[in-house]
């Protein structure tokens, strides 16, 4: 199945060059910077244990109430529609104290959903589909999955073993600035020295240039090339692993 969500940097268009690259058998699956969880969500399961993590509050909070909450947030949602008053006024009641956590994950679904790119910022003005039937596919698919609210070193080391497959997509070089919590090149170098350290397996998808040719050159480095999201075109990818 897709995501339930639109995310910048989303991984819906990589996920059949990605997932062939995986280890044949691994006990633990591990979506380090797990935005909307394309590479998750491809699959029916990846592993016996399976982790979705992000740093956005914003984002867990919304995938943890759409697996414990699921009919409570589609009623939520339900109340709204594409228009881009109501957009402007959701992005201005999100930043208010006093909501219920309900309220918070509908209110992020609706953004999502309804701007432009899902930057969260601006209205698309897009005939988009805000219908929630789909949450229940979600609520069943992360039933047996792990959710978690932690930068990504913290999850790395509690959950490092030699049965781990982590996946991660970090915000790439140079479009760090779209994600709430911004990621500096300080944070791209921390990254590369704990993947460097662990018992697992990685794989790690990225843009290609030098920054980051150089960074991983220890390791072995797959160039790819995936269609523009937002344009006609293709990107050049990277995917690096350490097996
Ligand atoms: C490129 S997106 C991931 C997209 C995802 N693979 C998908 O298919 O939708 C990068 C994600 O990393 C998260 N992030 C940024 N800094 C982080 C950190 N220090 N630890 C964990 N997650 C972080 C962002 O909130 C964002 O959702």
């Amino acid at each position: 199945m897709k995501s339930f969500i639109p995310w910048i940097g989303g991984k819906n268009l990589l996920a059949k060059k990605i997932i062939p690259m995986f280890p044949d058998s691994f006990q633990r699956y591990i979506e380090v910077f797990g935005g909307g969880a394309s590479i998750l969500f491809h699959r029916e399961r990846h592993a016996k244990t399976e982790v979705y993590n992000d740093l956005n509050d914003g984002l867990v909070n919304l995938f943890r109430c759409a697996k414990f909450h699921r009919t409570e947030l589609q009623k939520e949602i339900s109340g709204y529609f594409n228009s881009r008053t109501l957009f402007n006024e959701i992005r201005q009641k999100m930043e208010l104290s006093g909501l219920t956590d309900i309220q918070r994950a509908g209110m992020f679904f609706v953004v999502a959903r309804l701007s432009f790119g899902a930057n969260m910022r601006t209205f698309g003005g897009q005939p988009r589909n805000l219908s929630a039937d789909c949450l229940e596919l979600v609520e069943k698919r992360l039933e047996n999955v792990v959710i978690e609210n932690l930068d990504f070193a913290e999850l790395i080391r509690k959950y490092d073993s030699a049965e781990s497959l982590f996946y991660c997509d970090p915000p790439y070089n140079s479009t760090e600035r779209y994600y709430n919590k911004r990621f500096t090149s300080a944070d791209h170098e921390r990254l590369r020295a704990i993947l460097s350290q662990i018992q697992g397996r990685f794989i790690l998808s990225y843009n290609d240039c030098d920054e980051v040719r150089e960074l991983y050159r220890d390791f072995k480095i797959v160039p790819v090339q995936r269609q523009n999201n937002l344009s006609e075109g293709f990107y050049k990818e990277l995917i690096i692993k350490n097996f």
